[in-house]
C-alpha cells in the first residue's frame, strides 16, 4: 500500500492560512507556527498552494521562476526548515506545480516576447498565425473569460492562455519544456518534498490542429466558475491525446514513492481513469461534486458511480481555494455543516485520500468580502464567480484580524465570530473542530480493518453504505431518517451529527448523519 492510500490531507492556502512576519500575507513562518495545530487535527498531508516569485495575477499560479520562493512568503531556508520541521512530524509534503502556463514575466517568456521567433524560448509557448480576418485562430475561451488568445503585434502572432493573458501556456511539444519540467520536479524531491499537487492536469496538450470547439449544452446548477466557457465542449482543448504520457515520465523519473495528485478537472469520473489506471497519475481530485447544487440523491449517485468508475486514485475533495465553501454550497449554516460532515463519513471510508480544505475543520461558511475589496481576477470580472469567500484569512482566535496577522490582511474580510474560530472551538469538546478531530482519530483507529475491497450496501437514495473488510461506513445525506439493514456482528462504533437507533441489524440514522461500524468478529 503507498502512504497516501491511507492518509487524509488537508489543503493550506498558504496566503490565507498565517502570517509570521505580520505583513498581511500568510507565510512560511507563519504555517510552521501551526504544524502542531494540524499534526493535532490528525492529517498526514500538506499541501500547500504555490509560494515561486509570482507577480501575483493570480496569486501565485503565475509562476515566474518555478524553484525559487517569493520573499514575501519567505526564503528558502524557511522553505527547508518548513519541510524538516512537518516530516518531524510525520507530516507529507505536497506542493504544487503549475506546468500548463507560467507568468508572463517569467523570464522564458520574456525571451519569447523580446526575441520573437528567433528566441531559443519561443517554442516554450503556443504561438499561432491570426485567423484570415486577423481575429483569434480559433473561438477558445480563457476559463477566466474573453479569448483564450492575445495578440502581440510585434510579431504579428497570437499567443495561447486558458487562464489570464498574464499566463501564457506552455508548449507541451518542445522536448525542452518536458525536461526543464523534469529537472524541476527533481530539484524539489531534492529538497524533501513528498509529492506534487499537478495544477490544470488535463489541459497540458491541445489539439494538434487547433480545431473550434463545438457548442454544447451548458451544465445546468453550476455555481463555480466558467459563464461562456461552459457554453462549449472543450473537446479540443481539454483531455488531449498524449497529455498522460507527461505524467508516465514523471513517474518513471520520480519513482513509485513521490505522490502525483492532478488536478483533473474533468467533472465525470470516466475520463479521469484513464489519468491513473495506466500508472501515470497515483491519484486525482474528484470534482464531480463541486460544480453542482446540493442535492442528496444526486449526490450519492455520482460519489457511487465514480467508485464504479475506478476503485482506487480518487483524493475526495468538498472545496478548495477555488470555489465557495462546502458548507455553504451544501446549503449554509448548521444544515450545510450536517451535510458536509455526513458526506466525509463516506470519504473518510472511501478508497482513495480525502484533503480537507483549510477550514473545513471548522465547519466555515464562506467569509464575506466587499465588493470594493475583491482581489480575485475572476471576482473583478464577475464578482458573483469571484473566489475570495473562500480564501478570507484562517481565523484562529478572536483577536485582531482573527489571529491571522496584526496587520491588515492582504484580502479584507468581515471579523469571524467568536465560535467560528479555532480559539473556541478548540476547548470546546462539542466544536464542530473537536466532531473533525473524532472522525480523523476514528478513521485512523480503524484504518487497519479497512483494507478490504469494497462494497456496497442496499441502502435508500441519497445515503452511501459501504463495507471494507470489518468496516462499515453510512452516510445518510438527505433530510430523512434512512434505515439500512446489516447482518449479524456489526457494532456501531462512531456517530456523526445525529442519532442511530438500532432495531436487531436495522440502523435508522437521523437526517444528515453519519455512521461507522465495526463487525464485532473483529474485536
Ligand atoms: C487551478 C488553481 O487551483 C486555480 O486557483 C488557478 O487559478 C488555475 N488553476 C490556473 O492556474
Amino acid at each position: 500500500m503507498s502512504w497516501w492510500e491511507d492518509a487524509v490531507g488537508y489543503e493550506v492556502y498558504l496566503r490565507s492560512f498565517a502570517d509570521g512576519d505580520d505583513d498581511g500575507i500568510g507565510d512560511f513562518a507563519g504555517l510552521i507556527g501551526k504544524l502542531d495545530y494540524l499534526d493535532e487535527l490528525g492529517i498526514d498531508i500538506v499541501w500547500i498552494t504555490p509560494f515561486y516569485p509570482s507577480p501575483q495575477a493570480d496569486f501565485g499560479y503565475d509562476v515566474a521562476d518555478y524553484r525559487g520562493v517569493d520573499a514575501m512568503y519567505g526564503t528558502m531556508d524557511d522553505l527547508d526548515r518548513f519541510v524538516s520541521a512537518a516530516h518531524e512530524r510525520d507530516l507529507r509534503v505536497v506542493i504544487d506545480v503549475v506546468p500548463n502556463h507560467s507568468s508572463s514575466e517569467h523570464p522564458f517568456f520574456r525571451s519569447a516576447l523580446e526575441g520573437g521567433p528567433g528566441s531559443p524560448h519561443w517554442d516554450f509557448y503556443v504561438w499561432r498565425d491570426p485567423a484570415p480576418d486577423g481575429g483569434p485562430p480559433n473561438n477558445w475561451l480563457s476559463f477566466f473569460g474573453g479569448p483564450a488568445w492575445t495578440y502581440v503585434p510585434k510579431w504579428d502572432r497570437y499567443y495561447m492562455h486558458l487562464f489570464l493573458p498574464e499566463q501564457p501556456d506552455f508548449n507541451w511539444q518542445s522536448r525542452a519544456v518536458a525536461d526543464y519540467f523534469v529537472e524541476t520536479l527533481r530539484f524539489w524531491v531534492a529538497k524533501g518534498v513528498d509529492g506534487f499537487r499537478i495544477d490544470v492536469a488535463h489541459a497540458l496538450v491541445e489539439d494538434s490542429r487547433f480545431r473550434d470547439n463545438p457548442i454544447g449544452e451548458s451544465e445546468a446548477g453550476t455555481v463555480a466558475v466558467g459563464g461562456e466557457f461552459d457554453v462549449f465542449e472543450h473537446v479540443h482543448d481539454y483531455d488531449q491525446p498524449g497529455v498522460t504520457d507527461i505524467y508516465r515520465r514523471w513517474k518513471e523519473e520520480l519513482g513509485p514513492h513521490v505522490l502525483l495528485l492532478g488536478e483533473v478537472y474533468l467533472t465525470e469520473p470516466e475520463p479521469v481513469v484513464r489519468y491513473i489506471a495506466e500508472g501515470h497519475l497515483d491519484e486525482a481530485f474528484y470534482f464531480g461534486l463541486n460544480r453542482i447544487s446540493w442535492d442528496a440523491v444526486e449526490f450519492a449517485k455520482r460519489v457511487r458511480a465514480a467508485c464504479d468508475a475506478m476503485s482506487r486514485g480518487w483524493s475526495w475533495v468538498q472545496g478548495s481555494h477555488d470555489e465557495s465553501r462546502a458548507v455553504t454550497r451544501f446549503g449554509g449554516g448548521q444544515h450545510g455543516w450536517e451535510r458536509a460532515m455526513a458526506l466525509w463519513v463516506a470519504m473518510m471510508g472511501l478508497p482513495g485520500t480525502p484533503f480537507l480544505y483549510q477550514g473545513d475543520e471548522l465547519g466555515l461558511d464562506d467569509g464575506h468580502v466587499a465588493i470594493e475589496d475583491i482581489a480575485d481576477p475572476v471576482g473583478l470580472e464577475d464578482p458573483e464567480a469571484g473566489r475570495d469567500p473562500c480564501r478570507t484569512p484562517m481565523p484562529w482566535t478572536t483577536g485582531v484580524h482573527n489571529g491571522f496577522s496584526s496587520s491588515q490582511p492582504w484580502l479584507r474580510s468581515a471579523r469571524r465570530r467568536p465560535e467560528e474560530t479555532v480559539e473556541v472551538q478548540m476547548g470546546d469538546p462539542e466544536s464542530r473542530l473537536s466532531r473533525m478531530k473524532e472522525l480523523i482519530r476514528v478513521r485512523r483507529a480503524t484504518s487497519e480493518l479497512r483494507s478490504g475491497e469494497l462494497r456496497w450496501l442496499e441502502s435508500p437514495p441519497g445515503t452511501l453504505a459501504f463495507s471494507r473488510g470489518d468496516v462499515a461506513h453510512i452516510a445518510n445525506l438527505t433530510d430523512d431518517a434512512a434505515t439500512v439493514g446489516f447482518e449479524e456482528g456489526w457494532d456501531m462504533v462512531h456517530v456523526v451529527g445525529g442519532r442511530v437507533t438500532r432495531v436487531g441489524g436495522q440502523f435508522t440514522l437521523s437526517p444528515r448523519c453519519g455512521a461507522i461500524l465495526k463487525r464485532s468478529t473483529a474485536n
